[in-house]
């Protein structure tokens, strides 16, 4: 057994959060290297913290290791939350999780299947034809609402001020939480922690109100109602999971991975790929497994050391903070060749049967809870963009990413979507779609 290399220096003067929040990625290489290890530990949020991007070490650790940590985010989040299964441990998140897994399974997800396609449908059908559209805002939008439509049954037409309100309320909650380290004394996200907090903490209560008054109204066997007869404890414990499914963190979660597989497929070099994914529904499922691989829209996730443990051949003490680097695991060359470049072919070849080292949803007893409802909207959108659109992007190159709070292009890139005729070619600019070509 190794002592992990790294520093993990003096309470605050010696704390690596600035870094790391400027740019994570940066931050996991220069340390790769210049340790010679994917694992290493530095003192983050001022707590002596192992840092994990070996793609066979999350695995074993997410998978195997779970009875060694604790989930890190109560500290930090649970004032903006409330008390839910994030937060939770042991026999309390395992009780937890097994009242919300039936609302989200194979089968319960089907049943909201209607709804999800409607409300897309919607965003879709607007999408202006030959004109630059802003893809990670646009879509954004259009999971926003699915959020609401899903989780407070508000869907835009029939409630025409409510839907607004509530997602300003989210966007105000959300500052409140990218601006959490502040409250540590560390550096922020973006946004002035003492009002931002503050104002969070309003966006949840009045947030917490509409879940009350719409669970309350709620006639219908939609996810509200499951919720309700779900067996949790309390009603405060329903409001509080239903505040973390509308969360914005959601909706950015989905937007960054539309945006994802949007700039990947543009433009005329790519038009084989797209015809492909139309036609071959698996080389779809690589695409999207390829687009969650690269740019996986949370860098990764936190944990607190319980007790001792061994991973890799190193010692992970006690009480250490713990960090899986997604991003940084799904580029480890030991498991994926090429670990940088774009190839969805490689998950029918070197990389078959190796979705276990995917991390983008987490994994083992923790892992998403909505991975089937994310893969219900995923190929919605995605086969629909395929049927009925060319696109292209208005830059010459994909502009870098920047990869907290959640993963997306620096600037804010423009597509420009052309519609397609039934035979595939692209339609003529200016001539207006029939609807049956859609
Ligand atoms: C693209 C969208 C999404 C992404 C990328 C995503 C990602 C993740 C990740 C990485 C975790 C594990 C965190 C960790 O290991 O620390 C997680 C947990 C969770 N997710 Fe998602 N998620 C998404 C959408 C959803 C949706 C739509 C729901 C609602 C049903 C949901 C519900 C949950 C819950 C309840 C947990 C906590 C599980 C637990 O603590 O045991 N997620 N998600």
């Amino acid at each position: 057994m190794s002592e992990l290399p790294g520093y993990v220096g003096y309470p605050w003067v010696g704390d690596n959060s600035l870094e790391f929040y400027r740019d994570p990625v940066h931050f996991m290489e220069k340390r790769i290297q210049d340790y010679s290890s994917r694992i290493f530990q530095a003192r983050f949020i001022n707590r002596p913290t192992v840092f994990v991007g070996s793609a066979e070490a999350v695995k074993k650790l997410l998978n195997e290791k779970t009875q060694h940590f604790d989930m890190g985010y109560k500290a930090l989040w649970q004032g903006l939350y409330g008390e839910n299964v994030l937060f939770s441990d042991g026999t309390e998140a395992i009780a937890l999780r097994a009242l919300l897994i039936p609302l989200f399974n194979r089968e319960a997800v089907s049943g909201y299947q209607n709804t999800v396609e409607r409300i897309c449908d919607r965003t879709l059908q607007s999408i202006p034809a030959g004109k630059p559209v802003k893809v990670y805002e646009l879509l954004k939008q259009m999971s926003t609402e699915i959020s609401m439509g899903l989780f407070l049954d508000i869907e835009r037409e029939a409630d025409n001020s409510l839907g607004p309100h509530v997602s300003q309320l989210m966007t105000q909650h959300w500052h409140g939480i990218i601006s959490m380290p502040a409250n540590l004394k560390l550096p922020t996200w973006g946004g002035n922690w003492e009002s931002g907090y503050s104002k969070a903490q309003e966006a949840k209560d009045e947030l917490l109100q509409i879940i009350r008054d719409r669970i309350g109204k709620n006639k219908h066997n939609n996810v509200l109602g499951l919720m309700k007869t779900a067996g949790f404890r309390s009603e405060d414990e329903i409001y509080w999971h239903l505040l973390l499914f509308v969360s914005a963190l959601v909706p950015k979660a989905f937007s960054s991975l539309f945006t994802s597989f949007t700039l990947q497929l543009a433009g005329p070099s790519k038009a084989s790929m797209r015809q492909k994914a139309l036609e071959d529904e698996t080389f779809l499922e690589h695409i999207l497994l390829e687009v969650q691989r690269l740019w996986p829209p949370f860098i990764g996730g936190r944990r607190l050391v319980r007790q001792e443990f061994t991973l890799a051949g190193y010692r992970i003490p006690k009480e250490h903070g713990l960090m899986y680097v997604t991003h940084t695991a799904h580029r480890d060359p030991q498991i994926f060749p090429e670990p940088h470049s774009f190839k969805p072919e490689r998950w029918s070849t070197c990389n078959a049967g190796h979705e276990g080292y995917l991390c983008a949803f987490g994994g083992g007893p923790r892992r998403c809870v909505g991975t089937q409802l994310v893969q219900l909207v995923l190929k919605h959108v995605t086969k629909y963009l395929l049927r009925n659109f060319h696109w292209e992007v208005t830059q010459a190159e994909i502009p870098p990413y920047k990869w907290l709070p959640v993963s997306r292009p620096t600037v804010e890139d423009q597509v420009i979507f052309t519609p397609r005729d039934s035979s595939g070619e692209e339609v003529e600019m200016g001539v207006e779609v029939a609807e049956t070509s859609l």
